[in-house]
């Protein structure tokens, strides 16, 4: 949690000097806020940190999908990490360089595929044998080379929340490093197919450079071991960036993550691929939410807000922890449960909590909610998704509009 661009001011709480009442006022809550300063300054101390380093960073969409923050980035000079053909939509719609585009999943189709080859992408980091075939077959019909990686799981544990460790050998990402040499070697004979990279991605929400680590040292291991085989590639691709200090700062800077990885690049062929999301946007965004009633249980308290799990589904599903401050100063506090108005048990921002300037009608701000926050947002409940609004220099720009019921029903077959 970082809190240096928010400032009590005329006991109102504001960020990089607009008044989040304010705010709450004028687009209605639940509302999302981002500092477009905060973003910029993210992005650039990556690109400050890794300065020695030949690479490219590439922004990992799935993060925050808006529109404007990832134009914000393109404008840095960011690239982007996809994982749907609708990511790779919002990618280049925001002036993404297609050449730094790298897309990723498990499951990706067909469609998926062709769009990749026909944008001529970075690299499709291929995850599994029968996609190569798949890809083999497209790029055969398309009579396109692509650019490909395989992604290796190189069975290293992340020390992060078990639903967010990617690399371990249980988890489904990824080609078994003891296997992905063989389907390397598969790969270099077929037709419009370009061996490029290595990648591999290990988990999100790490504090710690350690796993970076021994994912560097097994990538760049790796990609030696395919140079022994004839097999150069030109990129090696470490995956998602650091993690935030959701609950206090002690978490790695992308200075310590660059000090342990330039060693491994010094010198060496390859240029480095980072696909950071949660650090770029994850504290840059808040989550407004407005107190409807405070409600004495038999046992303990429950602020009820209006922002449920179909806004910042975090908590809910991970048990994960965000800071909540009072957008009215307060030093009254009580302890109480979070929740939101969804019809389940589960639906609880914060657990036992002492909350501050928990009064009907207050605006509470939910902090570091802007990673992975409206981007797993749902209609549940028929509940229409919340506003999102950019802060550039302080001035509010509306980015996304609060959802209508029209929105609701737009999609169906009303015959
Ligand atoms: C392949 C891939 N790259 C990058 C990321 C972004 O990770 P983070 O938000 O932790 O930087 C993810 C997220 O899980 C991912 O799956």
């Amino acid at each position: 949690m970082t809190e240096s661009n928010l400032k009590y001011t005329g006991g109102i709480l504001h960020l990089d000097g607009c008044s989040l009442r304010k705010l709450a006022q004028e687009y209605g809550t639940p509302l999302y806020v981002y500092s477009a300063d905060r973003i910029k300054s993210n992005y650039k101390s990556y690109d400050d940190a890794f300065r020695n380093t030949d690479k490219i960073i590439c922004y990992s969409v799935k993060a925050n999908f808006n529109g404007a923050v990832i134009k914000l980035l393109a404008s840095l000079g960011a690239g982007a990490d996809v994982l749907s053909e609708g990511e790779l939509f919002m990618a280049l719609r925001a002036g993404i360089d297609p050449k730094k585009i790298v897309f990723a999943g498990v499951g990706k189709n067909a469609s998926e595929i062709r769009q990749a080859v026909r944008n001529g992408i970075c690299m499709l980091n291929i995850e599994g044998e029968q996609e190569l075939e798949a890809v083999g077959e497209i790029v055969k019909q398309e009579k396109k080379t692509l650019n490909i990686a395989f992604r290796i799981n190189p069975d290293i544990d992340p020390k992060t929340h078990p639903k967010i460790a990617t690399g371990l050998k249980e988890s489904k990402f990824g080609i078994p490093i003891r296997r992905a040499l063989e389907v390397y070697k598969r790969a270099k004979g077929m037709e419009n197919i370009r061996i490029a990279g290595v990648h591999l991605h290990i988990g999100s929400q790490i504090t710690d450079t350690l796993p970076f680590k021994l994912a560097a040292e097994s990538a760049v291991g790796f990609a030696d071991r395919l140079a022994e085989e004839g097999i150069e590639v030109e990129y090696i691709d470490i995956g998602g960036g650091l993690g935030i200090g959701y609950e206090n700062d002690d978490v790695s800077s992308p200075y310590d993550f660059a000090k342990v990885l330039e060693s491994y690049f010094r010198g060496r062929p390859q240029k480095l691929i980072l696909e950071p999301g949660r650090s770029i946007v994850g504290n840059a965004g808040y989550l407004l939410t407005r107190v409807n009633y405070i409600k004495q249980g038999a046992n303990k308290n429950f602020v009820v807000v209006d922002a449920g799990f179909n806004d910042l589904i975090r908590p809910a599903m991970y048990g994960a922890y965000h800071n909540i401050m009072p957008v009215e100063e307060s030093d009254e506090t009580i302890t109480a449960d979070v929740v939101g108005p969804i019809c389940e048990t589960g639906d609880v921002i914060a657990k036992d909590r002492g909350i501050r300037g928990a009064k009907q009608g207050n605006i509470l701000a939910i902090c570091d909610s802007g990673a992975y926050g409206f981007s797993m947002s749902s209609n549940y409940n028929s509940r229409l998704r919340a506003a999102e609004v950019l802060l550039e220099g302080g001035k509010p720009r509306l980015v996304r509009r609060r959802e209508t019921y029209e929105d609701l029903i737009r999609t169906e077959e009303t015959r």
